[in-house]
């Protein structure tokens, strides 16, 4: 067995790999033993409990003429090429790169049957979360109709520092790297491109249907104010970078990424700090909901190393993982088809046939209103306009007209609504 990087999780893999052979070689029914790693560092950077002796730049070297390939480097290339040129070699692979499966996951999973192999993930996503198995394994039995998540803990970090603490994005930011959290360029969890990849396997999972990244709609949280977050706690909602895979009718799936104000009573605005939470809503099981650390070495390890041992037990004992099943094909809607309920603050003259424009423009668009809220203020009124589910192209067009209208003085904020 090889591990293709030894950094924080790699370095907890190879840790935990080491402490618990034992156990691992009960599970399994085999002895799991590392032939390989590899790895930038020199062997004197290491960690003392990595073999130095183990320990080679050469990554080509390591995936041939081994049972399992653990990949936890990241990214597309080397990522890609090595992980196939494992598979071809008869190597199981077991992985944490949700970007590389979010856009080459189809070749991958017609290489891995092709070759027979297993091709693992549950630390892409949610890390220590095992969202993965639930969906791919627990609920084969059942129609999922939903999955709504907080996937990524850099932000949902920051969100709550905000929150919690008044903190402007930027502080937040800085919090967040000073801590680990953040990358030192925190653009792919920032600008949701990481809680995206997420979104698109879960969505695939769950839907037995072929859902890539760029299928994905996606807003991040780097126009998150402190204003915003603190306006929504006054209506009675938390600010949460949620992921959002539904059915649609009988033949579409809507796969979204963006803030969303979520009232603080439902499940996932309770969740604080880095964690990550995903409730899945299936026809029979109803309403499931999955919570834990999304993020850190030891976690991811956790979920790389489940995957390890029943790939190693499926040497020993014959047969696979379940394969890829994208058999319903569903449609996976655009970005203006995608689906949900808006909330759109603002500030009007307040003056006679002023709601009766502002709804106009609302029943031009075909998008009905759920509620509606005024403040006054000055000569000028805060109105608040909550839609129901409605077609994020309705959506765009509405706020374009409210823009134009000449008693909206400005559109202050324009956020999706989850249901509570
Ligand atoms: N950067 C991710 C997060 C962890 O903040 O949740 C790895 O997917």
């Amino acid at each position: 067995m090889s591990v293709l990087g030894a950094g924080t999780v790699g370095s907890q893999v190879i840790r935990l790999l080491g402490e618990r052979a034992e156990d691992f070689a009960q599970r399994s029914g085999a002895r799991l033993v590392i032939t390989g790693i590899g790895d930038r560092k020199s062997a004197s950077e290491q960690p003392p409990f990595i073999d130095p002796a183990l320990v080679t730049p050469d990554l080509e070297s390591l995936v041939d003429g081994v049972d399992i390939v653990i990949e936890l480097l990241g990214g597309i290339e080397p990522a890609r090429g090595l992980v196939l040129r494992a598979m071809a070699n008869g190597a199981s692979v077991v992985t944490a790169n949700k970007a590389l499966l979010a856009t080459h996951g189809p070749e991958l999973f017609e290489a891995a049957a092709r070759a027979g192999v297993d091709l693992y993930y549950e630390a892409a996503v949610a890390g220590a979360v095992p969202v993965v198995y639930a969906l791919r394994e627990s609920l084969a039995g059942d129609t999922v109709t939903r999955v709504l998540g907080i996937v990524n803990g850099t932000t949902n970090f920051i969100l709550d520092e905000m929150a919690t603490r008044g903190l402007s994005f930027a502080d937040a930011l800085a919090d967040a790297q000073r801590l680990g959290y953040a990358e030192a360029d925190p653009t792919a969890d920032v600008d949701g491109l990481d809680a995206a990849a997420k979104a698109a396997l879960l969505a695939s999972l769950a839907f037995h249907t072929r859902v890539g990244i760029t299928d994905v709609s996606v807003e991040g949280i780097r126009h998150v104010t402190q204003a915003d977050i603190a306006q929504a706690a006054a209506d009675g909602f938390a600010l949460k970078l949620l992921a959002v895979c539904d059915r649609v009718g009988d033949d579409g799936v809507s796969v979204r990424v963006h803030p969303t104000l979520v009232p603080l009573a439902h499940p996932l605005a309770t969740i604080h700090g880095p964690f990550n939470a995903v409730v899945v809503e299936a026809e029979a099981a109803g309403r499931l909901m999955f919570y834990g650390r999304g993020a850190g070495g030891a976690p991811a390890a956790s979920a790389v190393l489940g995957d390890v041992v029943a790939a190693a037990a499926h040497r020993v004992h014959g047969g696979n993982a379940p394969r890829e099943s994208a058999y319903a094909a569903l449609r996976v809607l655009g970005p203006d088809d995608v689906r949900t309920a808006q909330s759109v603050r603002l500030r009007v003259a307040d003056e006679v046939g002023v709601l009766a424009a502002v709804a106009g423009v609302y029943a031009r668009n075909g998008v009905s209103i759920e509620s509606v809220r005024q403040v006054p203020s000055d000569e000028d009124a805060t109105i608040t306009i909550v839609s129901h589910i409605a077609r994020a192209g309705d959506l765009r067009r509405t706020v374009a007209e409210l823009r134009e209208t000449p008693v909206v003085r400005e559109v202050v904020a324009v956020t999706a609504v989850e249901a509570g």
